[in-house]
Formats: structure tokens, sequence, C-alpha cells
């Protein structure tokens, strides 16, 4: 791969300027094992097979591998104790079973180097690999550690690879493994409550054969440590594997400019559409926002004025602006548009869509996927249906659920609760993914 990774260095836009160690071999000592300091609350508990912490540098940064991680390939961590042990005791994800590696295969691609083609037809919600990082740095040592330390501790760690590993380390684009690291590493924050001071950066030599396009058929997510990727849609042999390094749903200039920031140009089909063709799907991307505004506004005031047919609306325009990474919020948020009016049918069609959907993009853990089997399996039964969202004079009187079977009408606080629920729910839909992206951004 020979492309940036741009989405994952936002964290790293203010490195440009720092020194970088030369990488000349003046140097050749390996660093001194600095005495370092065991009073980490988890030093020295690392379970098997984890190695270290073995070189310490600057703080409370050290040095562990795993030889046999990554089918022996090996992982290495440079970051504090307490985020290895978390690193070495997150549960194993064995929900998802990977494809055979012979189903796609690295192949040179024009224009782009060489990126990962199809040897056969790879279905949709297909998972294609799941990988620990092979080389994961806490993001504070990445920028804080001096240049010539740094250097030497990132050789000593490389090593610890195997062969195959570093060679494919190594063929990422960048020059010098900070450089490799700075333009080929995704950010993961470690800590599962979210805390930022856990932001690592993780390289996974594997994935770097997936090239950049904005609309991509393959979505990767990375849980806890693990990153997965899935096929969005059927994918035919010998067409190329792809997944998006910038957020997709962006008028054309915009995401050039995100690459461009990144030092290259988008050349994928959707931004080398024609001038009609691109004003089409800038226009949509502008319906899809102001759209999904739209519902969020309505439902934060008690849902007046939504129209079941929005829901179905923004689907297709999704669909048809081959957003198929990002469809799970869609489909959640129309299923239960539709429950909401009423309409079986519509709502039993999108909650089927959902759960595949969220199975995709979030995995198998996600959040609603219960839910949405619930309603596709039983749509008269599910909380949401038949609530109709009524106006605020009217509301503590007149809170209708249910022309199911065997449904309670439900009146006053319950039912205002419930109103509560659903508004919040589909509200937060609609401006999720835009909401996401808007935060992954203001993290910068
Ligand atoms: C991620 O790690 C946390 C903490 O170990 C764990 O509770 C959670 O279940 C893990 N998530 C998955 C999907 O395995
Ligand atoms: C709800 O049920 C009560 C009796 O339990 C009935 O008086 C009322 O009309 C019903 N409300 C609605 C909106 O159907």
């Amino acid at each position: 791969m020979y492309q940036l990774r741009p989405l994952l260095l936002f964290s790293l836009g203010f490195l440009v300027t720092a020194v970088r160690g030369d990488n000349s071999a003046d140097s050749k000592n390996a660093i001194p094992d600095v005495n370092f300091d065991l009073e980490g609350e988890h030093a020295g508990e690392l379970p098997s097979p984890w190695e270290g912490p073995s070189h310490c540098v600057s703080g409370d940064h050290c040095l562990y591998s795993n030889p046999e991680g990554n089918d022996h390939n090996g992982q290495v961590l440079i970051t504090t104790s307490n985020y290895a042990y978390f690193t070495a005791t997150f549960p194993k994800i064995t929900s998802e079973t990977q494809i055979s590696p012979d189903s796609f295969h690295l192949a040179p691609i024009p224009g782009k180097g060489n990126g990962f083609v199809a040897g056969r037809l790879i279905k949709k919600g297909e998972v294609i690999m799941q990988r620990q990082p092979s080389f994961l740095v806490h993001a504070d040592a990445h920028i804080d550690m001096k240049p010539e330390v740094q250097e030497k501790i990132y050789q000593i760690a490389l090593s610890k690879l195997s062969k195959d590993a570093q060679e494919k380390f190594l063929s990422q684009f960048g020059d010098g493994v900070r450089a490799k690291i700075d333009k080929n590493s995704f950010r993961i924050v470690i800590d599962p409550s979210g805390d930022k001071e856990s932001g690592h950066l993780g390289v996974f030599v594997d994935v770097s054969g997936f090239n950049h396009d904005c609309r991509p058929n393959v979505h990767y997510r990375i849980t806890n440590t693990t990153h997965t990727t899935v096929a969005v849609r059927d994918i035919h042999p010998g067409d190329e594997l792809t997944i998006s390094y910038i957020y997709g749903i962006a008028r054309r200039s915009t995401r050039q400019k995100e690459l461009q920031d990144w030092g290259f140009e988008c050349t994928c089909s959707q931004c080398t559409l024609n001038s009609l063709e691109t004003a089409a799907s800038d226009a949509r991307v502008k319906e899809i926002k102001r759209l999904e505004e739209e519902i969020e506004d309505k439902m934060s005031r008690r849902g007046e004025d939504i129209k079941p047919e929005m829901g179905g609306k923004l689907v297709d325009m999704y669909l048809e602006e081959k957003l198929f990474a990002y469809l799970a919020p869609t489909y959640v948020r129309a299923a239960l548009i539709y429950s909401m009016f009423g309409n079986e049918a519509k709502a039993k069609e999108y909650a089927e869509e959902a759960v595949d959907a969220l199975t995709r993009e979030y995995g198998t853990h996600a959040k609603d996927i219960q839910s949405m089997r619930e309603l596709a399996a039983d749509v008269k039964g599910h909380w949401s249906w038949g609530i109709k969202v009524v106006s605020e004079e009217k509301e503590q009187k007149t809170w209708k659920l249910g022309q199911g079977k065997g449904k309670k009408n439900e009146t006053g606080e319950a039912g205002a609760k419930k109103e509560r629920k659903i508004r919040e729910k589909i509200g937060k839909k609609a401006g999720k993914t835009v909401k996401e992206a808007k935060a992954k951004k203001d993290e910068l």
C-alpha cells in the first residue's frame, strides 16, 4: 500500500514539524536497558505469552511483545503498563469468522501500487479479515520521545515481529519507521471508557493492502484493538477491495481537500465522475444531510410533521449515492418511523435490513441488533408500533399506543416516557453518522 491513510492521522497533524531522528547506524548500540520502574499497576502481570516490560523510555513507556499474536507474526506494544494490561487482556473476538485468505490476493492496481483483488465472489456481509495491531504505540510516546531514542526502540520493537511482518511493515509508504507509523496507523482508544489519554497508533500490516475509495466495497471497524473488515456489497472476482480513509458523506471538494491534506490526489471512481454526475452526487449528499437534520429537528419537537416516507427516502438516497458502508443508522431510523406510523410491511423490511447492516458495520455485539430483531419478528409487538407522536398540547391525553392485538393503550406518564424514548432514538439515529464524524474531527 503506497498511499496515505489519513483518517487515522488526524491526531498527528501537528507533528509535521517534529524533529525526526536520522535512520543512520551511528547509534548501533542498543538503548541501555533503563532501570524501569515496576510500580506500574500491572507491571509483570501480563498473561503468557506476553513478554515485557523490557526497554523503558520516557516516563512509564515500555516495550511489550507477544510472539504468538497475529498468527505467530507477532505483536509489539510501546505503552504504559496499564494500557499494556488492557491490551493483553481484551476478550478475544471469536464471533466472526474471516474468509479464507485465498479468496483475495495482492496485485498491481494501475496508479495505486498494489491492492487486494477478489479471487472469487465475496458476498455482502462476509468478514474479510480480523487482525490485531502488529505495532501499537501510545500516541504520547510517539509524539514526545526523543528522536534518537525513538528510532532505536522502534527498531528493537520491529525486530520482534516475524520476518514476513517486518517486510510488510517496511514496504508501507513513508520514510523510516516513524513516518510509516504517521502515514499508515489507525488511531485506537484503548480505554473502553473512551478516555482520550489512551489514544494509541496501531499499524496493521495486512490491512495496508486496502486502497482508498470514497464509495468503498469494504467497511472497517476497530473494536478494542481488533481491526475487522467486512464486505458491504457483493464483490466480483477481479474487483479491487477498497476501504475509505475519510468520512465519505461529503461533497467531492471536501473529500478531495481532506485527502490532499495528507498528500494524495483522490482518483477513485466517485472523485472522477464527470461534472454532471458530480453535481448530482454533491446535491444528493446535501439533500441527505438536510433531510437528516429535518428529521432530527422534528423529532426534537415532538415529531410533529414527520412523514413516514422520510425514512424510506433517506434509505433510497443512501443507496443511490452508494453509501453502502454507512447504512445501519439509516435502516434503523426508517424501521422505527414506519413502525411508529403503523406500516407493518415496511417496518419489517427495514428492520431486517437494519440487523444485517448493524452486523456489518458495528459487529455482532451492536447495541440495536436485538431491538431490530424483535421488531422484524413481531412488528406489532414492538414498543415503537403505532406510536403516534402528537402535538404538545395534546400530549398528556392522546397518547395512543397499539393497533396491535393485546396492546394496552397507555396514557399519561407511561405514554409520555415511551414517546420520549422513541423521539430520542429516532432523533439520534438521524444525526448519528454526521455527528460521529463531526465528533471525530473535533477531537483533532
Ligand atoms: C472490549 O473490551 C472490554 C474490556 O475488556 C470488554 O468489556 C468488551 O466486551 C470488549 N468488547 C468486545 C466486543 O469484545
Ligand atoms: C384508553 O383506555 C381507556 C380505558 O382503559 C379508555 O377510556 C380510553 O379512551 C383509551 N384511550 C385511547 C386513546 O384509546
